[in-house]
């Protein structure tokens, strides 16, 4: 079906910015350059300085970023790690994919993870949390580090859905031990497919990082250290990042007006709930990765706005832990469920014109009006 407003636009996106990219793709193909040079390494350096952390490691996806986290940290078998039900299942099959068991706990309003629970779940086997900063708006990260110096936790922030976001100045990705960012396309600064990378301000971290992507292998000596794996940021994709980063603090700005858009266009309707708009948010900069609104009649609102043209999506509509394959079911969190019935994340790009926001404001004010 062709959408009068697409959920994402990649034509658009790239046509806006067409010749940068093939001249930088073209310039890495005639240098051969592919894997772990130069466009890596800028990218690696430019990212680190735009999130605020001393290092930036380039991976093949925001999953590999969380995963090669836990092992770097030393997380396996007999530990558990708290996290939330409400994200994207990457960030609780990490944990079980390293051995440890994953510790589920809701959410609050803002859609992101209760500190009060987290609190109430440490064990003595606890050995980490992984926050997630959903939607482009960062967790209470104030907090959480408070909790976890307490407790002598390690902190490894999912900020896949954050690149920008701050609290209190501070950007996403440099309070845990290591920030985890993917670069799916549709993501804050999105790769011509798949993509990610971690910060950290821990040398140490760093260095086992940059070893575990690339099997082990120290090059300088030819040792193999340990056992790693496989998971490497491509140069094509970093070359091609390269030229997306000088936009990325116009692109935030443009969602946030986005946001302050639909915010003034829907705020009448009172069977809508919003988020909050960037003028609202206190020690929050949210940089609006989804437009997530809440709605009692969810999935007749989704129906009407596809007949109109508008696509949406869901995120999500199975909590993670109803889902049977992941024995997860131990876990009660109304929250996160009342929140799977109720959501749904509308258009929201930089690309997007101020006429769409408009026409989609009016399918929703239509969807009322006619009830
Ligand atoms: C919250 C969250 N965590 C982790 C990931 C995993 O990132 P990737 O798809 O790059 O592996 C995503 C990506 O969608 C995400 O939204």
């Amino acid at each position: 079906m062709v959408y009068k407003v697409p959920f994402v636009n990649y034509p658009e996106h790239y046509r806006r910015m067409w010749d940068e990219v093939i001249g930088a793709i073209s310039e890495a193909l005639s240098k051969g350059d592919l894997l772990l040079r130069g466009q890596l390494k800028q990218f690696e350096n430019d990212i680190a300085s735009f999130v605020g952390a001393k290092y930036a490691v380039g991976l093949g996806n925001g999953t590999d970023a969380i995963f090669l986290s836990l092992k770097a940290a030393g997380i396996g078998s007999g530990d558990e790690v708290i996290t939330v039900s409400h994200t994207f299942v990457a960030t609780i099959t990490c944990i079980v994919h390293c051995g440890a068991t994953p510790i589920l706990v809701d959410v609050t309003e803002d859609m992101n993870m209760d500190m009060e629970q987290v609190e109430q779940r440490i064990t003595p086997k606890t050995k980490a949390i992984i926050p997630v900063d959903l939607n482009g708006r960062m967790c209470d990260v104030g907090k959480l580090m408070k909790i976890a110096d307490e407790h002598d936790l390690i902190v490894i922030e999912d900020a896949a859905q954050a690149l920008g976001a701050s609290f209190d100045g501070k950007k996403a990705g440099s309070f845990g031990l290591t920030g985890c960012f993917s670069l799916y396309p549709a993501k804050m600064l999105g790769a011509a497919g798949d993509g990610g990378f971690l910060t950290t301000n821990d040398a140490e971290m760093d260095e086992k990082i940059r070893l575990l992507r690339d099997h082990g292998q120290q090059r300088s000596t030819g040792k193999i250290l340990f056992y790693g794996f496989n998971s490497r940021l491509d140069n094509i994709q970093a070359a091609i990042l390269n030229v997306k980063l000088k936009y990325l603090p116009e692109w935030i700005e443009r969602r946030r007006d986005i946001a302050e858009f639909y915010q003034e266009g829907l705020l009448d309707i009172h069977e809508v709930k919003l988020p909050p708009p960037p003028t609202e948010a206190g020690s929050y900069y949210d940089v609006y990765q989804n437009y997530v609104i809440r709605v009692k009649d969810r999935d007749k609102l989704v129906a009407f706005l596809e007949r109109n043209g508008v696509e949406t999506i869901v995120s999500w509509r199975i909590p993670n832990h109803t889902h049977p394959a992941l024995k997860l079911g131990h876990f009660s969190l109304p929250k996160t469920e009342e929140l799977s019935a109720t959501v749904i994340s509308l258009p929201m790009y930089p690309e997007l014109s101020d006429e769409h926001v408009d026409y989609v404001v009016d399918v929703v004010h239509d969807f009322y009006k006619r009830r």
